[in-house]
C-alpha cells in the first residue's frame, strides 16, 4: 500500500527521501512522486508511473535540491496508476502526499467544485489538498487549516503536507493508517514505516489516531484529536538498519526464509521455562480471573496469518482444550458473531495494520470480548488497540510474501497453547517440557532443510510450466497445504489450490491428470496412513506427486515422482517445518520463472484498505 516520507532539516533531502521510499517499496505500489522546496517559495514536483526507478530517472536528468520535502509511492485505489494520479497533489499553495482512503471524497469533491475548484486527478487525495487550501483562507496557519479540514474528512489517512507560504513547517496527520515520526540533531522525519528513515535515527514517536504534528527544523509538536498539545513517548528501535537490507541474497524473500532459525530463537528467547515445563508470558496482560472463565477463543486474521490461525486451532483446542473459532477478518464483522465477556479474540497480523483485521478486532471489542494480538510490528495499530500483545520478534519482513513472520506466528501460537494448557491444567509439566524441547529443536531442523536446496531447484525445473498445482494435507498440515498454494499463487502466478486430503475425492479429483503436480504434505503424524491413501488415489489418476515426507519414509517416497525429505520432529512442531518446505517450492519456481518475487504484481505488504 502507499508509503510516505517527509523531511525537514539542514541537508539536501532529495536523496534522503528517495532512499526512504526505496525502503518502503516492499509495501507494494504502482507510481511514485517527490516534492522539494527549492527555495522558500518555489516547490519542485516530479511524478512517474510504475517503479521508483522511473522517478529516479526523471530526477537524475534534472536534479534539484532543498532541505524540506516529501515523497510518496502510491498503490492505486481511486483512479488508475497514472502520472496524473500519482502523489504529491497540489492545490493552491498546498502540496500533499497521503496513505489511506477518504470515504466521503465524492461529497467533498462536489462541494469544492461548486466553489469553483478544479481537479486534475481522479484521486481522493487531491480533494484533501483542496480542502486544506480552501480552509487556509480562514485559518491562522497551515496546522489550523489541516485541523479544520480533518473535521470534515471521513476515512483513513496518514499524510504529510506543506505549503509554499510556510517554508519552515511540515504538517502531519494520522488516523487508522501508519505514520511514525523520527528526529536527529539535524532534521525531523515522518514516514509510513520505520525502515524508511532508520539509517538517520533510532528514536521514533508513534502517533495516535486523530493526532496531528507540526515538524520544524528545531522541534516536533504533537496535538491530540482535540487539538491540545500532547506528549507521545519516544521509543528506541534496536534493529540494525542492515536487517532491512538484502545482505547478498538474491531476494528479500530468500533472505527471510534463511533468517527463520534465528528469528524463531528470538521469538522463544526468555519465554520458555524448561524446568517448569511452562511458558513465561508475563508480558501478555491476561489475568487469572479472566483465564479461569474464558470459554471460547476466536482467532481473526487474513491471508497467511489466517492459515497460522488455523494451525493455532489444532494446537490450542488439542492441548489447552478451549474451543477455538477461526475467522477470516473480512467476514467476521459481517456475520453477527456470538461474543461475550468470556470470549478471547486473538488477532494475528504481521504488519499490525491490516484494515480487515483491525476492523474485526474493533468489532470483537465492541461486542465485549477481551482482545489480544500476535503481531510482528511493534506499536502498530492492532498492537496498540489490543488488550494484550504477544510480539513475534521476526524483525522487519520486507518481501510481500510472508515467511519468517508466519513461522514465528506458529511458534507464538505454540507458546500460547502451552501457556493456556498449563493454566487450564490440561497439560502436565512433562508434556510442556517435551513441547518446549521440540520448539527449541526447530531452528536446527530448519537449518537441515536449508542446507540442501537441490530438490526444490529440481521441482522448479520440472514443474514451472504447470498451469495449476494441488496441495494436499490433513490435520494440522491442511493449513500448510493452503499456505503452500497461496505462496505459489502470490509469487509465481501459477494457479494453485490447497485442499484437505480427505476432501479431494469430493471434487478436485476431477482436475487430476498427468499434467497436474500434487504437493502431498505427509510427515509421519497421526493421519499419515490416511494421507497416503488419498495420495494413492491421485497417483492412480496419473497426477505427478511431489511428496514432503520425513527422512527414511518408506511408503509414499516409493510412489512419488519427487521426494522432499524433512527432518523428524515432534508432531506438534511439524507445521513449522513443512511451512519452510512449501516456501522453498514457491520461491524456486518463481525464481525459475523470473517473476518479481519481492514485489509481486497487484499485491501490497500491508493491506490498509478493507
Ligand atoms: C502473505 O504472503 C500475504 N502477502 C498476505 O496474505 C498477508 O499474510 C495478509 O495480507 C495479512 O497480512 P498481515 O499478517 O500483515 O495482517
Amino acid at each position: 500500500m502507499c508509503g510516505v516520507v517527509g523531511y525537514i532539516g539542514q541537508e539536501n533531502c532529495a536523496p534522503i527521501i528517495l532512499n526512504g521510499l526505496k525502503k518502503l517499496e516492499y509495501r507494494g505500489y504502482d507510481s511514485a512522486g517527490l516534492a522539494i522546496s527549492e527555495t522558500p517559495d518555489v516547490l519542485k514536483i516530479i511524478r512517474a508511473e510504475g517503479k521508483l526507478s522511473n522517478l529516479e530517472r526523471i530526477f537524475t536528468q534534472e536534479p534539484f535540491e532543498g532541505s524540506r520535502g516529501l515523497g510518496h509511492i502510491r498503490w492505486a485505489t481511486h483512479g488508475a496508476p497514472t502520472e496524473v494520479n500519482a502523489h504529491p497533489h497540489v492545490a493552491g499553495s498546498i502540496v500533499l502526499a497521503h496513505n489511506g482512503i477518504i470515504e466521503n471524497y465524492l461529497y467533498l469533491r462536489d462541494k469544492l467544485a461548486s466553489e469553483g475548484r478544479e481537479f486534475t486527478s481522479a484521486t481522493d487525495t487531491e480533494v484533501v489538498a483542496h480542502l486544506i487550501d480552501s480552509e487556509l483562507e480562514n485559518a491562522d496557519d497551515l496546522h489550523h487549516a489541516v485541523r479544520k479540514a480533518l473535521s470534515q474528512i471521513e476515512g483513513s489517512y496518514a499524510f504529510v503536507v506543506m505549503s509554499v507560504n510556510e517554508p519552515e513547517t511540515l504538517v502531519v496527520a494520522r488516523n487508522a493508517a501508519p505514520m511514525v515520526l523520527g528526529r536527529n540533531e539535524n532534521a525531523a522525519f515522518a514516514a509510513s514505516d520505520i525502515p524508511a528513515v532508520l539509517e538517520h535515527t533510532r528514536k521514533f514517536v508513534f502517533l495516535n489516531d486523530g493526532d496531528t504534528a507540526v515538524l520544524t527544523r528545531e522541534k516536533t509538536s504533537i496535538f491530540d484529536a482535540q487539538g491540545l498539545p500532547v506528549d507521545r513517548p519516544e521509543k528506541l528501535i534496536q534493529w540494525d538498519p542492515i536487517s532491512a537490507e538484502k545482505q547478498g541474497y538474491k531476494h528479500f524473500m530468500l533472505k527471510e526464509i534463511f533468517e527463520q532459525p534465528t528469528r524463531i530463537i528470538d521469538t522463544l528467547r526468555g519465554r520458555t521455562d524448561l524446568d517448569a515445563g511452562d511458558i513465561n508470558l508475563n508480558e501478555v496482560d491476561l489475568d487469572d480471573a479472566f483465564l479461569e472463565q474464558v470459554n471460547k477463543i476466536t482467532i481473526i486474521a487474513c491471508g497467511t496469518s489466517y492459515y497460522s490461525a488455523m494451525v493455532g486451532k489444532y494446537l490450542i483446542e488439542g492441548h489447552a482444550r478451549i474451543p477455538v473459532e477461526v475467522d477470516l477478518a473480512s467476514e467476521y464483522r459481517y456475520r453477527n458473531p456470538i461474543v461475550d465477556g468470556k470470549t478471547l479474540c486473538i488477532a494475528i497480523s504481521q504488519s499490525g495494520e491490516t484494515a480487515d483485521t483491525l476492523a474485526a478486532l474493533r468489532e470483537a471489542k465492541k461486542l465485549g470480548a477481551k482482545t489480544m494480538c500476535i503481531c510482528n510490528v511493534i506499536e502498530s495499530t492492532i498492537a496498540r488497540e489490543s488488550d494484550a500483545i504477544l510480539y513475534t520478534h521476526a524483525g522487519p519482513e520486507i518481501a510481500v510474501a510472508s515467511t519468517k513472520a508466519s513461522t514465528t506466528q506458529l511458534v507464538a501460537l505454540s507458546m500460547l497453547a502451552i501457556w493456556l494448557g498449563r493454566r487450564k491444567n490440561t497439560m502436565s509439566a512433562e508434556d510442556g517440557r517435551a513441547w518446549i524441547e521440540a520448539l527449541r529443536a526447530v531452528p536446527t531442523a530448519i537449518e537441515t532443510i536449508l542446507n540442501d536446496l537441490d530438490p526444490y531447484k529440481d521441482i522448479a525445473k520440472q514443474f514451472s510450466s504447470a498451469i495449476s498445482f494441488l496441495y494436499l494435507g490433513r490435520g494440522a498440515q491442511f493449513p500448510v497445504a493452503l499456505e503452500g498454494a497461496l505462496k505459489l499463487k502470490e509469487i509465481s502466478y501459477i494457479h494453485a489450490e490447497g485442499y484437505a486430503s480427505g476432501e479431494m475425492k469430493h471434487g478436485p479429483i476431477a482436475l487430476i491428470d498427468e499434467n497436474m503436480p500434487i504437493v502431498a504434505i505427509a510427515p509421519n503424524d497421526d493421519v499419515y496412513e490416511k494421507t497416503v491413501s488419498n495420495v494413492m488415489e491421485a497417483k492412480a489418476r496419473q497426477g505427478k506427486i511431489i511428496a514432503i515426507v520425513e527422512e527414511g519414509d518408506d511408503n509414499l517416497s516409493r510412489v512419488a515422482d519427487v521426494v522432499i525429505e524433512i527432518p523428524t520432529v515432534d508432531q506438534r512442531v511439524q507445521p513449522i517445518i513443512t511451512y519452510v518446505a512449501v516456501q522453498l517450492i514457491s520461491y524456486f519456481i518463481a525464481d525459475f520463472k523470473g517473476t518479481d518475487i519481492d514485489q509481486p504484481r497487484n499485491l501490497a505488504k500491508s493491506v490498509t484498505v478493507e
